[in-house]
């Protein structure tokens, strides 16, 4: 059911919060286009080992900020795990940005940057089915993972609407080019400029000559605008998609890199229910208090649950739920065919019946 190899070795201590914390070091940095620039990373110290990812995840980097403390911000991964070895990030500078203006003035070759382990829910579910992919500006990152995936390790067929502002402004221009010229019975690439045609409408993607197939996953990723009116295109189509995952990119207050993000403990009360949860393979029973979040639980608890934003839109927490029920507070990420299989999010999860059994498994 989850994304992600097996990762706990990877240059990790064991305990606590730390052993969700990889240190990375930048071993590429590639200038793509004006705002954007990719980084190529290892695992520092431990350069024979390669980060495990999945297409769609995203890497949560540790960025310095106010000279002692430190935000947090996630990357999805361009790269391909099928294409090579190196995970590569690519980061879009964004007007006023703390995170993005960093990493474009500093980042180079050599620099260290603490990471939590590649996270995430996106990504399609069937490698089998046509892929429908509509990205936005940076909303490119996970589909060039995925579409790279797909093309040199499956034989299904892909369309991509890339909307962008101008010529100038689409990230991996030439590499998807050399992709349509490469798989052109595969790949269906279409381009919408805004400095053209105005920012897009399903009208006028309707316009565009794409190749829908008749089954399909499609995978939305930029402003929600966009990924409304990219869902509404697609239902004018006269299609159905069997699923359609949607990737929001957003900035949080939350930092997991802070042991300081532990509630305080609570004691149990009368209406608390009884809960096992398994990470890792090792199980705890515990008493939950009805208005506790799961994530705080655990944290509050000592054990080491995996954990990004803790907004509910990051995907970063997800876990399986296999008895009792829980009330989400909030879900940006999860879809109606995840929620059917039980999937749920720590950080939003408050309990409703016991007893409740949940499995996180990184
Ligand atoms: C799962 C996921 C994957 C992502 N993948 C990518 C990716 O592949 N590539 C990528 O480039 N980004 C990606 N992002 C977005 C990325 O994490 C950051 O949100 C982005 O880089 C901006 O961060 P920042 O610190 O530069 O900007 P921030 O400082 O967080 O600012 C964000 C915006 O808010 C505005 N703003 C900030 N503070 C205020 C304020 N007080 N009042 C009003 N406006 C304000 C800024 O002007 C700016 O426009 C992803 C996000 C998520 C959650
Ligand atoms: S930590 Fe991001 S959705 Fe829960």
């Amino acid at each position: 059911m989850f994304k992600g190899a097996p990762l706990a070795q990877l240059g990790t201590s064991t305990s606590g919060s730390e052993a969700r914390i990889l240190e990375l070091e930048i071993a590429e940095v590639t200038y793509e286009t004006e705002d954007a620039i990719s980084l190529g990373f290892v695992v520092a110290e431990r350069r024979d080992e390669y980060l495990h990812y999945e297409p769609g995840q995203f890497l949560t980097l540790e960025i310095p900020y106010a000279d002692s403390d430190s935000i947090a911000r996630c990357y999805s991964f361009s790269s391909s795990p099928a294409r090579g070895p190196l995970p590569t990030v690519t980061i879009k500078r964004i007007q006023d940005g703390v995170a993005s203006h960093w990493l474009h003035e500093n980042a180079v070759r050599g620099m260290r940057l603490k990471a939590l382990k590649p996270s995430g829910m996106f990504g399609p579910e069937n490698w089998d089915v046509d892929f429908v992919l509509a990205a936005a500006g940076s909303g490119i990152t996970p589909m060039m993972s995925i579409l790279e995936t797909a093309l040199f390790q499956h034989a299904n067929r892909i369309t991509l609407v890339y909307a962008n502002q101008n010529r100038n402004s689409v990230i991996f221009a030439d590499r998807l080019t050399e992709l349509q010229s490469r798989f052109p019975d595969r790949l269906d690439i279409h381009h919408w400029y805004a400095s053209d045609s105005g920012l897009p409408t399903a009208a006028g993607l309707a316009s565009l000559d794409t190749r829908i197939p008749t089954e399909y996953e499609a995978l939305l990723c930029g402003p929600p605008q966009y990924m409304n009116v990219a869902e509404e295109w697609l239902t004018r189509t006269g299609t159905t998609a069997r699923r359609t995952h949607r990737e929001v990119f957003s900035s949080f207050d939350s930092n997991p890199f802070r042991n300081n993000d532990s509630p305080l403990t609570h004691e149990p009360d009368s209406d608390s229910v009884t809960a096992e949860v398994e990470i890792d393979g090792i199980s705890t029973e515990f008493a939950w208090n009805t208005g506790t979040k799961l994530l705080d639980r655990l944290l509050e608890l000592g054990l080491d649950p995996p954990y990004v934003c803790r907004e509910g839109t990051c995907g970063g927490c997800a876990y399986t739920l296999t008895a009792g029920t829980v009330t989400m507070l909030a879900n940006e990420t999860l879809d109606d065919h995840e929620l059917h299989q039980g999937v749920r999010l720590a950080c939003q999860s408050v309990p409703a019946a016991e007893p409740i059994r949940a499995v996180l498994d990184r």
